[in-house]
């Protein structure tokens, strides 16, 4: 028995057309103008709609422990969530304590992710270093499917990466054949400013973007390209948020350099007057890390998202409840930092991309798997509509509109930053791996259906890769300038 969907408007990254598209198991077996049902097939019929690669959610964070409380989202109720919104792959982080064993960690998030509805994979952080964080480095890539590490530059005295830290780990991921990611705002500064504003009696989350101004970021950002650069190694910021780490990437791109940038729709959207809000729950609801930006820093943005300076698009989901949030009621450094969105990110995305003219289609799905899965290296098994690929697919009414509200939505929170937007274009089914698992509202897919996606490693021994060094060794003044 499979899975036939008839008459939509397929739209990869690259091109649309029109035609069918046939599922067995878990995979896309056949595309055609017309392909007929057989026997016990189910059918869906999409005319009208477009037929869309699953989306894929490069940074999430279900019931992630963090800053003494744990995210009200876990693995089952998150991923739920993600396919009502269309998103049918999400990767999380393994962020293991300061000397904590990186396999260990890495246990305890598979069997935590064990409950997931949607498929998923693991970016690992490296919060500490010794020779036996290199050595499980190897084993995560070489076993385990990881192949993109990760590191805080901010959270200091917590789970914050040094320039030791990132210098050994960026080495060690090159000579894996890893992709190096990194949460960029420099946490030393983040630290005193921080003790600045509660010297100054700020206390509440108005501190909060006042202690992490764009400067911090694009100063972390520079340090982390750079030193990749020295590195030799692919580098991948999360949340890029200001125009100053636009600009860092940017640069480095058009120097030759392998560095990619993600993009959250709550910093394309929303600005930092709500940490100014009078009411202390909504100001707090909105402290995630970088914080949302000064107005101008939109457009920034998403002239970067466009001219694909940045590639990716992702929510950061991290949830708290308010009475979480309340843990920083009389010191905004202790208020829990994240944000939700893995339900609303296509939604948001198409409305405030599609309908405004600033994306294609054929962009919205570049920057909403396409990309994502060409650069986390599970590309075309994701984020393509093609024979042989996993039959994760949205069907998507562009004229249908959905409100979004904290009411209504299935992220296990009691806020939502979007808020009463109004969305038009959403999906109506979602298929994740040739299972309907999301109807007209009705959420249908089991506790614990999705599956760990492994990842393979990039080639260590590339040309691409070692372009850098031999520059470097032929002309060092070049580079420095
Ligand atoms: O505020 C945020 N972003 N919380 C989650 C952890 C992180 O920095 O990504
Ligand atoms: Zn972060
Ligand atoms: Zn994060």
């Amino acid at each position: 028995m499979g899975l036939l969907i008839k008459n939509g408007k397929i739209v990869n990254a690259d091109m649309s057309f029109h035609g069918d598209i046939y599922c067995e198991g878990e995979k896309i077996v056949a595309i055609a103008d017309q392909i007929s049902a057989k026997e016990n097939d189910d059918v869906i019929d999409a005319e009208g709609c477009l037929i869309m690669p699953g989306g894929i959610d490069p940074h999430t964070h279900m019931e992630l422990p963090f800053m003494g409380t744990v995210a009200s989202d876990d693995f089952y109720s998150g991923t739920r969530a993600a396919l009502a919104g269309g998103t049918t792959t999400i990767i999380d982080f393994v962020i293991p304590n300061p000397q904590q064993d990186l396999m260990e960690a890495f246990q305890q998030w598979q069997e935590k992710a064990e409950k997931a509805a949607t498929d998923f994979s693991f970016h690992v952080a490296v919060t500490w270093w010794d020779d036996s964080v290199s050595e499980a480095m190897g084993i995560l890539a070489k076993e385990h499917g990881v192949n993109s590490f990760k590191h805080f530059m901010a959270y200091k005295n917590a789970i914050m990466a040094d320039d030791e830290v990132l210098v050994n780990s960026f080495k060690r991921a090159r000579d894996l054949g890893a992709i190096a990611t990194v949460h960029a705002e420099n946490g030393e500064l983040v630290f005193r400013l921080q003790q600045e504003m509660l010297e100054q009696g700020i206390t509440g989350p108005e501190g909060h973007p006042l202690s992490r101004p764009p400067e911090v970021e694009g100063e972390a950002a520079n340090r982390a390209i750079e030193i990749a650069n020295l590195m030799n190694v692919p580098i991948y910021l999360v949340h890029t948020s200001c125009q100053q780490a636009v600009d860092a990437i940017a640069r480095a791109r058009a120097n030759g350099q392998r560095v990619y940038g993600e993009v959250l729709p709550g910093h394309l959207l929303l600005d930092d007057s709500v940490y100014r809000d009078p009411d202390w729950s909504f100001a707090a609801a909105h402290v995630m890390s970088p914080p949302f930006r000064p107005k101008g820093h939109q457009q920034h943005l998403w002239k970067a998202l466009q001219a694909g300076t940045l590639q990716t698009t992702a929510t950061d989901h991290c949830c708290f409840c308010d009475p979480q949030k309340r843990n920083g009621e009389d010191d905004f450094t202790q208020i829990p930092n994240g944000t939700a969105g893995v339900e609303d990110r296509m939604h948001v995305m198409w409305h405030h991309g599609v309908n405004t003219g600033r994306l294609t289609e054929n962009e919205f799905v570049a920057v909403t798997s396409a990309n994502t899965a060409k650069i986390f290296n599970v590309y075309p098994r994701k984020g393509v509509i093609r024979v042989g690929s996993d039959a994760d697919l949205v069907i998507w009414d562009s004229e249908k509109t959905r409100t979004i509200s904290k009411q209504t939505h299935h992220q296990n929170v009691d806020f939502n930053i979007f808020e009463g937007m109004e969305v038009k274009g959403v999906n109506t089914h979602t298929i994740s791996r040739g299972d309907l698992v999301y109807k007209e509202g009705n959420i249908t897919a089991e506790r614990g259906r999705g599956k760990y996606i492994k990842r393979p490693l990039y080639s260590a021994d590339s040309k691409a890769l070692q372009l850098n060094s031999a520059q470097r060794k032929a002309s060092p003044v070049i580079r420095n300038t």
